[in-house]
């Protein structure tokens, strides 16, 4: 098979696949319908989606597009910008105001369909939602669209190390270092900046939170030169390079005996590396920042905090308009089950809500969904809706590391629904996390989403074809959360995998039911790590401990879960706003889902649903199982309509997941059954 082909049939284009109008009268009625191209402006990014559009309307309708002068254009398309295209004005009349930076409008009449925005990055993602019209079959004759990003900044953080590796990379090597060098295809890392770009996303932090020491060179020369490379081909597409930074570079790139963010040498090493960044990449982006968590260097080391830290960094980039974006994956993993009020899921909050109103304008603090690290099932960070004077960025985790590493089926975007929809009480108009997180509850100027890519150098990018589904996803809600998870996992499946309904509906279903069935065999209501501590992957149910007096889940004899109420536990859900708060505090309330984050209750706890957490433990666990078999039955069922290469790879990370249910099922039913002597080996409750 030759290398194109391949290409096209390892979902090696994602859903960017533009499949051929399989009906050929629609295909001929479509195709006269675009024979002309007018767009006149001299620029990259607008140039960019010239391409796109010939290869879209070639692909799909077999149409070869022809330019001519936008004003003498009678039919066919014509794009551009409001300044640089009088006739864009003309056809999208007023929208201008409306569009902001990036938005887009789409006006179609009497054969001529306009697109136009204020900017080149707003016709490009005007042209991608146009292909993306034409491929789902829903482009109308008289269209008349506008839209502008929810959200601010709409980030991708790669985990990527210059040695080649990714940390909780489940899909290959990285595409942008190999063997301790920046190493790259620039036409890869084109496709990965065009996949980006189709889905609206407009950042990239592209090295790993965990900065090494070679990579804390990326700020100097001579690597800085070839993240400049970088930089160029993601600038085409719209998306503005970050760079993760290393909060000792001063002392292990520059030689300065210290850090420490408030001694005036330190601080001026930061401003001079900023002046060396904007000199080498004038739209640089700006750092993110992972410090005093892990071992990573922080402002801690010198007794300071961390907004002092974040501000001297963001001085720096200040006069440049970048941004820091500092993390707030910080705990403390010391846990001693005699002391209930020391809880890492405290942390966050524990450390940050202090410092409400003390960071700098380019500052923003980035959260992760929930206060643990990504479990299947956590509750929302308290941290939304706390602090009202911070910038905030929710951190999402596209790569699977605690929801089956791309060999599990786990369509994540009902899960990140959830997170977005929950209301946090923070003002009485309402304020669910996604009002919070672009800026609009408190006013603030930056706000957005970032998420930690699943992608590497497999054919297909992430390993598991259908988990392409979940970076579509994200970039998707990045710009309108208020789409529905089914209408995202329609769009993706019709596009990657092709319009047949038989195919796009079983995809669906697959991709919808997965979370809960990935939850119903793993760790049970909401009580989270019972993986392997080393790798994150398979079952273990003791796997994780605070120290020799407690695991994670504090299971016993007699019962199991976190006792984090005020009145007796760790006082975590004192940190909730409001009706939350009471909420999770309550027995009685608490959602069953999350009982065993926020309450330690007897084997014999009745639940909501009116069986006991017992019976409900074997109930999902044989449940799940089952239903993990069931998938690969389904994708079975489509062997028919699918390329070998796509087929055979979602299939057989299917067969392992039925397998490893089991095992998953065993292990958790095994240890309760012996833990609890209150069931049998099947399940059954005997007392
Ligand atoms: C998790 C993950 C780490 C990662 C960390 C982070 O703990 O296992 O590999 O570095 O999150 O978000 O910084």
């Amino acid at each position: 098979m030759g290398s194109q082909q391949a290409k096209d049939t390892s979902g090696y284009k994602a859903w960017l696949a533009l499949h051929a109008r399989a009906d050929e009268a629609q295909r001929k009625r479509e195709a006269a319908r675009y024979d002309w191209l007018a767009a006149c402006e001299q620029h990259d990014t607008i140039a960019a989606a010239v391409s796109e559009l010939r290869n879209g309307i070639r692909s799909i309708l077999g149409q070869e597009l022809r330019e001519i002068d936008p004003n003498r254009i009678e039919q066919g398309i014509v794009i551009g910008t409001f300044d640089g295209n009088e006739r864009i004005r003309a056809l999208c009349g007023d929208a201008s105001e409306q569009l902001g930076a990036e938005g887009f409008a789409i006006r179609a009449s009497e054969g001529l369909m306009a697109i136009g925005a204020n900017t080149p990055s707003g016709v490009l993602y005007g042209v991608f939602h146009l292909l993306r019209l034409l491929a789902l079959g829903e482009l109308t004759e008289n269209l008349s669209v506008m839209e502008r990003p929810a959200n601010g900044l709409r980030m991708i953080n790669q985990w990527d190390n210059i040695d080649g590796s990714i940390e909780r990379g489940y899909a290959g090597q990285s595409i942008f270092y190999a063997n301790d060098a920046i190493a790259f295809q620039p036409e890869r890392v084109r496709d990965y900046a065009r996949l980006l770009a189709s889905v609206g996303l407009n950042a990239i932090a592209i090295n790993n939170v965990n900065v090494h020491r070679l990579e804390s060179g990326f700020i100097t020369e001579p690597l800085l030169s070839r993240i400049a490379e970088l930089a160029a081909i993601f600038r085409v597409y719209g998306i503005r390079l970050y760079l993760s930074v290393n909060f000792a570079s001063p002392i292990e790139v520059g030689g300065l005996p210290t850090a420490d963010p408030l001694a005036q040498d330190v601080r001026l090493w930061w401003k001079e590396r900023a002046d060396d960044i904007y000199r080498a990449i004038p739209d640089f982006g700006g750092f993110l920042v992972k410090a005093d968590s892990e071992n990573r260097p922080g402002p801690f080391t010198y007794g300071r905090n961390h907004a002092d830290g974040a501000n001297m960094l963001a001085e720096a980039l200040a006069p440049y308009g970048g941004l820091v974006i500092w993390r707030c994956f910080v705990y403390d993993c010391k846990q001693d089950w005699r002391d209930r009020t020391t809880d890492r899921a405290r942390a966050a909050y524990d450390h940050f809500m202090p410092l409400d109103g003390t960071f700098h304008p380019n500052v923003l603090l980035q959260i992760k969904n929930g206060p643990m690290d990504f479990q299947v099932r956590e509750p929302v960070s308290p941290l939304f809706g706390a602090m009202e004077r911070t910038n905030q960025l929710i951190e999402f985790q596209i790569t699977q590391e605690y929801t089956g590493q791309q060999r599990h089926l786990c369509y994540l975007v009902p899960q990140w629904k959830a997170v977005l929809d929950f209301e946090t009480f923070a003002c009485h108009e309402g304020a669910p996390v996604k009002r919070i997180v672009d800026g609009t509850v408190f006013g603030r100027p930056y706000g957005g989403f970032a998420a930690v890519s699943n992608i590497g150098c497999d054919e297909n990018w992430t390993g598991h074809p259908l988990a392409q589904a979940n970076l579509y996803g994200y970039g998707r809600l990045a710009w309108n959360p208020e789409l529905s998870a089914e209408t995202i996992a329609a769009e993706w499946a019709a596009q990657a995998i092709g319009p047949d309904p038989q195919a796009v509906d079983t995809i669906c279903t697959m991709l919808l039911e997965s979370l809960d069935i990935y939850e119903s065999y793993t760790a049970p209501l909401g009580v989270g790590w019972m993986v392997n501590p080393e790798h994150h992957y398979g079952p273990n149910v003791d796997g994780y401990e605070y120290d020799k007096w407690g695991t994670y889940h504090f299971a016993d004899r007699y019962g199991i879960g976190v006792d984090r109420t005020v009145a007796s536990g760790t006082g975590y859900a004192g940190q909730y706003i409001g009706d939350n708060a009471k909420a999770f505090e309550s027995l009685d309330r608490c959602p069953d889902e999350l009982l065993l984050f926020f309450h330690h209750v007897p084997y014999t706890h009745k639940l909501q649903s009116g069986v006991t957490v017992i019976q409900h433990i074997y109930n999902t666990h044989f449940d799940g199982a089952e239903r993990a078999g069931e998938l690969a039955r389904k994708w079975q069922s489509l062997r028919h309509l699918m390329p070998d290469g796509l087929y055979l790879a979602a299939e057989a990370r299917l067969l392992e997941q039925a397998e490893h249910a089991k095992e998953w099922r065993d292990r958790i039913n095994t240890y309760f059954y012996r833990k609890s002597g209150i069931a049998d080996a099947w399940g059954r409750t005997i007392y």
